[in-house]
């Protein structure tokens, strides 16, 4: 019998996902094709935003919906973002109300979803503590902890099954807290925190109801003893190596000595140690997440697709020949770096980029109205048929000289708000495949059914079950 969820909402969409001798179309929902009204829009996008999505949505267009009052703007045309992430930046730099309340548990009022003179003084922080700049140091950080997963899988009985979300989330998250806080976190610690942040996505809800029921703010969400769990056990880890590294445990100081310069420069920033901490969970948990999911992915595309894990290891081989990939490789790895941006593109670990507009605005022939929300999507605009030739299949060539029409492809947002972690998160990404595919084959377990899931960031549900076979 339907459960009630179905007999609201209807079923979960077909996920489709179609092989052939050399093309891949990788896991995605069906179009939403029947009717439904409001209530079982806003209970389908809380159970996940990628079913709510209809046919002409996948289109360059601008679109508008009133959901119980509140006015909502769909911008998917590379026009309107240039629009909203860069233009009229000022007027849409707030966060939803919904990314805001879901993530100041955890992050308080981090970077991601702080705006006005907070992020206007922040920025340039937490920018110059990730900057491309230091990407070359980091880099060597990188090498030795993908070597180091490398050693540990070369270990492993045959077959073993491994989840390739929670293996890629413990690299990310030791290389981040080696380059930025210069403290080894170790394999339990890294657990605490992929499992705390795995609860807290399931938890935390897509929607807050309170914007709906009238409160521009949004509502706090709800603490519950589960949600308290999993943040405690984030915190405790980011509290650990924030204290080592303000105690001089770390080999580097460098987060505590760009602030306290930054502070000495400026002593309006009033930098204390709650601002030190909430910058320092912001970067920890944006700063891994991200690319633990953009791996995870790229090994479910590579593991389907055998022509384009063929050019990966011949590019490796021609590039590396028999040494381990290293930083300074990066740049001649031109295939692994179109499948990094391939994967990104279909998997964007950020697939809706959620505004509210402060004042009264004009978006293309919509008239929007201040504290409504405008969305600009990845997953839509990055598989657009306007945009792209087979826009739902795995082709890494498509990157391969020719870039993407600007402001069509951001997976790393566009505008004053931009990443500041894009050079590090490419560069981490292209050299932890490139480590490890030069040593290992890796394979989806047969038989798995692979779903995206977007929470607060798009990974597959449940993970990502694999086997790693040494070449
Ligand atoms: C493949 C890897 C990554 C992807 C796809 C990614 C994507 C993004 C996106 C889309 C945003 C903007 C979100 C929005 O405007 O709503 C963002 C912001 C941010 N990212 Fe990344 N990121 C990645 C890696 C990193 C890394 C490695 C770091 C740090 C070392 C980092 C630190 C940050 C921070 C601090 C912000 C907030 C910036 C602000 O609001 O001004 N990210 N990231």
């Amino acid at each position: 019998m339907a459960s009630l969820r179905e007999r609201l909402i209807g079923p979960a969409p077909v996920i489709v996902e179609e092989h052939g001798p050399d093309s891949f179309v990788p896991a995605h929902p069906a179009f939403f094709a029947t009717k439904r009204n409001h209530l079982q829009l806003v209970l389908q996008a809380r159970q996940d935003f990628l079913w709510i999505w209809r046919r002409n949505d996948y289109r360059n267009r601008y679109h508008q919906m009133n959901v119980f009052g509140r006015q909502l703007v769909i911008v998917n045309h590379p026009e309107g973002v240039k629009y909203v992430m860069a233009t009229r930046h000022e007027n849409f730099e707030r966060k939803s109300p919904q990314m805001r309340r879901a993530l100041e548990y955890l992050l308080g009022d981090g970077l991601f979803i702080s705006d006005g003179s907070t992020w206007r003084q922040r920025r340039p922080l937490v920018a110059d503590i990730v900057h491309k700049n230091r990407v070359p140091t980091f880099g060597r950080v990188m090498e030795e902890v993908a070597g180091e997963m490398a050693t540990r899988w070369a270990t492993l009985p045959e077959g073993r099954e491994l989840n390739g979300l929670v293996e890629m989330a413990a690299l990310t998250a030791e290389i981040i807290s080696r380059t930025v806080f210069g403290n080894d976190l170790g394999e339990a610690n890294a657990h605490e925190v992929i499992d705390g942040f795995s609860g807290y996505q399931n938890l935390i809800d897509s929607i807050n109801i309170g914007y709906f029921l009238g409160f521009d703010e949004g509502l706090p969400v709800w603490r519950s003893r589960k949600l308290t769990h999993s943040v405690r056990r984030v915190h405790k880890v980011i509290d650990k190596v924030v204290d080592d590294h303000l105690a001089g445990r770390g080999d580097n100081n460098s987060m505590v000595e760009l602030l306290v310069r930054r502070q000495q420069r400026n002593p309006e920033l009033g930098l204390d140690r709650d601002a030190l901490r909430n910058e320092a969970a912001t970067i920890f948990m944006a700063g891994h997440e991200t690319t633990a999911a953009t791996l995870t992915w790229a090994w479910y595309l590579l593991s389907n697709s055998p022509w384009a894990e063929r050019a990966v290891h011949d590019e490796i081989a021609r590039v590396c020949g028999d040494r381990r990939p290293s930083v300074d490789d990066v740049p001649a790895l031109d295939y692994c770096r179109a499948v990094i941006e391939e994967t990104l593109r279909l998997y964007p670990p950020v697939p809706i980029l959620a505004r509210q507009a402060k004042e009264a605005d004009r978006i293309a022939d919509i008239d929007v109205k201040p504290a409504a929300i405008v969305m600009v999507v990845p997953w839509l605009l990055h598989r657009s048929v306007d945009l792209w030739e087979q826009p739902n299949n795995f082709r890494p060539e498509r990157f391969l000289g020719q870039r993407p029409v600007p402001y069509g492809y951001i997976p790393f947002a566009i505008g004053p708000r931009i990443c500041p972690g894009l050079n590090f998160g490419l560069t981490e990404s292209i050299l932890c495949l490139a480590i490890l595919a030069q040593k290992f084959r890796v394979r989806v377990v047969p038989g798995t059914k692979v779903e995206p899931r977007c929470r607060l960031t798009l990974r597959p549900r449940g993970g990502l079950p694999i086997t790693v076979t040494p070449r």
